[in-house]
């Protein structure tokens, strides 16, 4: 097998005349020797160059989906590059604050906010909160009764499209806990009760059919569907959520950033359409960023059977291929222009079997223990769904920029572990 697919890797990425992989201008291995693996190490000009694509593709504006990937200095880079942020939740809204993103800039979403999340988020006076369900617009409401402030809502709407995607990652379909459903008149009664009320003051609607979407027809579909409706509900704003998916593996192809909001565009015009068109992408801003650094613990050849590597991460840093049965690229930082001869399993330090990190991985015929093991494309979803699982440490964040290397999420101690255990007396 050929080596790893140059546009796999961070913009960034360089191999030297001997093989080397360096990101950012730092070599991978003298990073996994200082930080210690398993590492994510992020290239902070991809992460930029995506986001100033975003602003330029959406130009009435465009949030970063922070479940993809955040901290405070991913919250900070999205927020100087000009981007919103969507956070979806009390704990990732209280992240993007306490970096110093304003509140003007955040987007409140969620399928089940708490009284006490939307409590919060109108306290800090954030942007518009995107509505979507009838439990929450009564929480909102009362709220409101309370003495809350009139908060700015975009209605969710579920427009019934099958996304061309994991069947987990789709969220338009009639069968799905998002939204408003547009059959039956739902969302129609949902967006007659925002105006109506003095809570709110009716920003438009929003939609997100799913993720690891490749098809931009699925966003034009999604678009024709909404078109009726965003018309008869005049609204200002129509935000065709995220869901840009991104190659991870082979010869997977993902259409650009640029690609896709020239799709919605396109589908736009076509339609008539005359709302502000808004997205909220997250995958394809940190996706291709980021590898994975991790160090070869165990080589395992099982006669007649395969040979398992084990590395010293796993599913606690990337659930994806337990999940979602995500498939991943693997070689050695030490020689990426290495042709992989050798097929292994590529596995985690889980006990349990399904902790697989690349269930069919081809490596180089002289990976050895201790070689410096890099998956790619592991910039999304991963941290940011990692665990603790056996008690196992996440790793740490790194980006990197211009030859320097700068921590932005330190590695787990014992001492964190135990950080919210209440002690028994011994
Ligand atoms: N907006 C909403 C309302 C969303 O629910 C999501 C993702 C996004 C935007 C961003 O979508 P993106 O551009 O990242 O595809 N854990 C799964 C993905 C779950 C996506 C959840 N919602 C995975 O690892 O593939």
């Amino acid at each position: 097998m050929t080596p790893i697919r140059r546009d796999l890797l961070p913009d960034s990425a360089a191999v030297d005349p001997a093989g080397r992989l360096s990101v950012g201008g730092c070599d991978v291995l003298e990073l996994a020797a200082e930080y210690g693996t398993p590492l994510f190490i992020y290239d902070e000009d991809h992460l930029r160059a995506r986001c100033r694509e975003a602003v330029a593709g959406f130009p009435a504006g465009v949030a970063y989906a922070t479940k993809a990937f955040l901290c405070s200095a991913m919250a900070r880079l999205a927020f100087e590059e000009g981007m919103d942020l969507d956070v979806a939740t009390g704990g990732e809204l209280q992240v993007a604050l306490r970096a110093g993103v304003p509140a003007r800039s955040l987007i409140f979403h969620g399928n089940n906010k708490s009284a006490y999340e939307l409590e919060m988020a109108l306290a800090a006076g954030v942007k518009q909160i995107v509505v979507d369900n009838a439990d929450e617009l009564d929480r909102l409401e009362e709220l409101h009764a309370g003495g809350g402030p009139t908060v700015k809502v975009l209605v969710r709407v579920n427009p019934a499209v099958e996304a061309h995607t994991h069947e987990y990652l789709q969220t338009g379909v009639a069968d799905s806990k998002f939204g408003f459903a547009l059959e039956g008149g739902v969302a129609a009664a949902a967006v007659d009760r925002v105006k109506a009320s003095s809570a709110f003051e009716f920003g438009g609607v929003h939609a997100h059919i799913g993720s690891q979407v490749y098809a931009t027809a699925s966003f034009a579909k999604t678009l024709d569907v909404l078109a009726g409706f965003a018309g008869a509900s005049d609204a200002a704003e129509l935000s065709i959520g995220g869901g840009l998916g991104v190659a991870y593996v082979g010869d997977e192809r993902a259409p650009s950033i640029s690609d896709w909001a020239a799709a919605v565009h396109e589908a736009v015009d076509r339609l008539g359409i005359t709302a502000r068109i808004t997205a909220e992408p997250g995958r394809s801003i940190v996706a291709a960023a980021a590898v994975t650094a991790y160090s070869v613990g165990v080589i395992k050849p099982i006669a007649g059977i395969r040979t398992y590597i084990a590395v010293d991460g796993g599913m606690s840093d990337n659930p994806r291929p337990v999940l979602y049965g995500s498939g991943y690229e693997a070689f050695l930082a030490r020689d990426a222009s290495a042709s992989r001869e050798m097929p292994v399993r590529i596995v985690g330090k889980h006990c349990e079997s399904g902790d697989v990190i690349v269930a069919n991985a081809m490596v180089p015929d002289d990976v050895a223990v201790d070689d410096v093991l890099i998956t790619p494309v592991t910039g999304a979803y991963g941290h940011s769904m990692g665990s603790n699982y056996n008690m196992v440490l996440r790793p740490p964040v790194v980006f990197v920029k211009d030859g320097r290397a700068r921590l932005v999420v330190r590695r787990e101690t014992y001492d964190d572990l135990m950080g919210r255990d209440v002690a028994v007396d011994n």
